[in-house]
């Protein structure tokens, strides 16, 4: 198989990074990927450091071996924020993307110049997530919220036997969280962007909408992501050039370390793909 031909793998702790896969799949229509959630051992970000950068590295390996991928996107701000560094050094020849939470551009929406930033518990406490906030200083006042058990609950609200209780536990999640961050708006001094700085909370863009209100932009990083994958992949002249024969759906493998039916349920709701794209990841994962 030559290079460009291989998949791009993306992974994430559960069904989050979907919302990063959706949008490079707008970007890179021609790509195959390779999509491993990584149930069995969610959430990361109420894991140790040392947790999750196990498990970026147990999983970057397995993709590497068992899908010979081109390239690798950490669709998971947790991962990016404790293991990037360390993978890139491992992987030197591999093009790596991750994710991080979105100061930057909320700073060029912002009017009030006040944001709110909700990600995981193990995204706000990291080293990296310190210096991307002292890289913003004084570019704006920012309201940062760990956000517990969000993405746990988000995770249940796709499996039907339990999407009418994970929803009631989602909405209490979000008015707790929002509320204790202060107040959303668009007068002087309120928040009026919020960053999404997990990216499972994009699934709840719309239960944050009626919360805040339409004023509030939300911000998420999927789009940002999928360029910068594409400008890597044009730089190592790895794009692919056709989409070859397979239909939309074949061109998209997802596996899971935990339990299939709730990828198969987050697959289908969110990317139209059929319960057959998903499969059990081999136990060794
Ligand atoms: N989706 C992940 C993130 O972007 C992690 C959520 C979790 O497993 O805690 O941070």
């Amino acid at each position: 198989m030559n290079a460009s031909s291989r998949p791009i793998g993306v992974f994430d702790s559960g069904i989050g990074g979907l919302s990063v896969l959706q949008a490079l799949q707008n970007a890179l229509p021609h790509e195959h990927f390779v999509y491993l959630a990584d149930n069995a051992h969610a959430p990361y970000g109420e894991k140790t450091d040392l947790q999750v950068r196990l498990r970026t590295h147990a999983i970057t390996e397995h993709l590497l071996a068992q899908h010979q991928i081109k390239a690798l996107v950490v669709a998971c701000n947790t991962a990016t924020a404790a293991a990037i560094h360390e993978l890139r050094t491992r992987h030197p020849q591999l093009p790596v993307v991750g994710v991080e939470p979105a100061l930057k551009p909320a700073v060029a929406l912002s009017q009030t110049g006040h944001i709110g930033v909700m990600a995981t518990r193990g995204t706000v406490a990291s080293d990296k997530f310190a210096r991307l906030l002292d890289s913003v200083e004084g570019q704006a006042q920012f309201t940062v919220q760990a956000c517990n058990g969000l993405a746990l609950a988000i995770e249940q609200s796709t499996l039907p036997q339990h999407a009418d209780e994970a929803q009631q536990g989602i909405i209490e999640l979000l008015s707790q969280y929002t509320s204790a961050m202060g107040s959303f708006g668009k007068s002087p001094g309120q928040m009026d962007t919020l960053v999404l700085g997990c990216t499972h909370y994009v699934f709840v863009k719309n239960q944050l909408r009626a919360l805040l209100g339409v004023d509030v932009q939300l911000v998420s990083t999927g789009e940002a992501v999928a360029r910068q994958t594409r400008r890597l992949l044009e730089a190592a002249g790895l794009l692919r050039s056709d989409p070859g024969p397979q239909s939309a759906a074949k061109r998209i493998g997802l596996f899971t370390t935990g339990d299939l039916r709730g990828l198969q349920a987050a697959a289908q709701l969110w990317l139209g793909l059929p319960p057959e794209a998903c499969h059990k990841a081999p136990p060794q994962v």
